[in-house]
């Protein structure tokens, strides 16, 4: 008989949707999977204000309702909006968001760190206002890792911000809800480990499945490129380790990032991994390499609810031991595809309902 594993359903902790056409794509591969999903702020322009999140939040729910997707994943669906952080974000917008019952919480990315962070944050200390008013109504930091000082390499930058950065924010804002997002390295998950219960962590299925090498021998496979980038194995086994180890502290976030094939196949690839579609199999078949599947749905359908104050989702989904071949593409925005993670390749997990 086919192995099968039921599980709560789902919510994603970050995500990126995009906007415009592209949510006739993102949109509807989202909403098959998850209930709530925390819609990173990263568009361009950036989404800054309540009423911006409101909007945007809004233009998902038209495409949600344009799509082809059952009744029932239209009606679960529940898309969290965030606050991108700059450096003139005032503790009067953060005010707004906590009474606006949908931005859920605030994205700080240094600045130059990622896809659409030219608008991040230059002086961290300089919000301090915004963290204390975060504080105080319990709207979580979500912190993008990674310093961006062009002399620090790119394989130790997410291991500095928690020396040079992080560690300041939790010793100014001791009872800040702070998520480490997509963590990368053994150093993000000990580091996780020794925060109170207010300081939690994501992570994606690429860092529990990969690390460089899948990414950088026998040739450069850009579809494997992300930020914070792959790290060596001894990460990638920590990562796995700590996602499968029951601590509540860490949960699913996909990170799911749609670049266009051509953008990504290019001299100067943009960095993201498309996942949506089929995050769980790829997250069941992470757990299974550790035989832990018994512990995924803690991971995937519980612990970031409790993080988040929100309720337990009451219905389930089906995944099964029964092989699925990646799709090559999918159509995307006029004329263009999107490339998703194993594209052509065969995962031994698929989602039946
Ligand atoms: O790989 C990534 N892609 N990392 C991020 O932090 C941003 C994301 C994107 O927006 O494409
Ligand atoms: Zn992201």
């Amino acid at each position: 008989m086919t192995q099968t594993l039921t599980l709560i359903q789902p919510d994603d902790w970050h995500i990126h949707l995009r906007d415009g056409d592209a949510l006739a794509t993102t949109v509807p591969h989202a909403a098959n999977s998850f209930n709530r999903v925390i819609c990173m702020p990263n568009l361009v322009p950036p989404v800054k204000t309540t009423e911006q999140a409101v909007a945007y939040r809004e233009r998902i729910l038209t495409a949600l309702a344009n799509s082809v997707i059952s009744d029932d994943r239209k009606s679960a669906f529940d898309p969290r909006m965030v606050l991108y952080l700059t450096d003139h974000t005032t503790a009067e917008e953060i005010r707004l968001a906590k009474a606006s019952g949908v931005v859920q919480a605030v994205k700080l990315y240094p600045a130059g760190a990622t896809t659409n962070s030219a608008d991040g944050v230059t002086d961290i200390l300089g919000r301090a206002c915004v963290f204390e008013a975060m504080q105080q109504i319990g709207l979580p930091l979500l912190v993008h890792g990674e310093v961006t000082h062009a002399d620090v390499d790119i394989f130790d930058r997410e291991k500095r911000f928690l020396d040079e950065i992080l560690s300041v924010i939790i010793a100014n804002f001791p009872e800040l809800k702070i998520v480490m997002e997509h963590i990368t390295t053994a150093d993000a998950a000990d580091f996780c480990l020794a925060q109170k219960d207010n300081v939690a962590a994501t992570i994606t299925p690429q860092h529990l499945l990969f690390n460089r090498n899948h990414m950088l021998v026998g040739g450069v496979k850009p579809h494997y490129y992300c930020l914070p980038i792959l790290k060596r194995a001894d990460h990638q086994k920590r990562l796995l380790e700590v996602a499968t180890s029951g601590n509540p502290k860490f949960f699913l976030g996909t990170d799911s990032a749609p670049h266009a094939t051509h953008t990504k196949e290019s001299a100067c690839g943009c960095a993201g991994c498309y996942s949506a579609v089929h995050a769980l199999p790829l997250y069941a078949t992470a757990f299974e390499s550790v035989g832990a599947l018994d512990k995924m749905e803690n991971f995937a359908s519980r612990f970031g609810a409790n993080f988040y104050g929100l309720p337990i989702n009451q219905t389930t989904i089906t995944l099964a031991k029964q092989d699925q071949v990646i799709a090559d593409a999918y159509d995307y925005l006029d004329g263009k595809t999107l490339t998703p993670l194993l594209a052509g390749q065969t995962l031994a997990w698929t989602q039946i309902s």
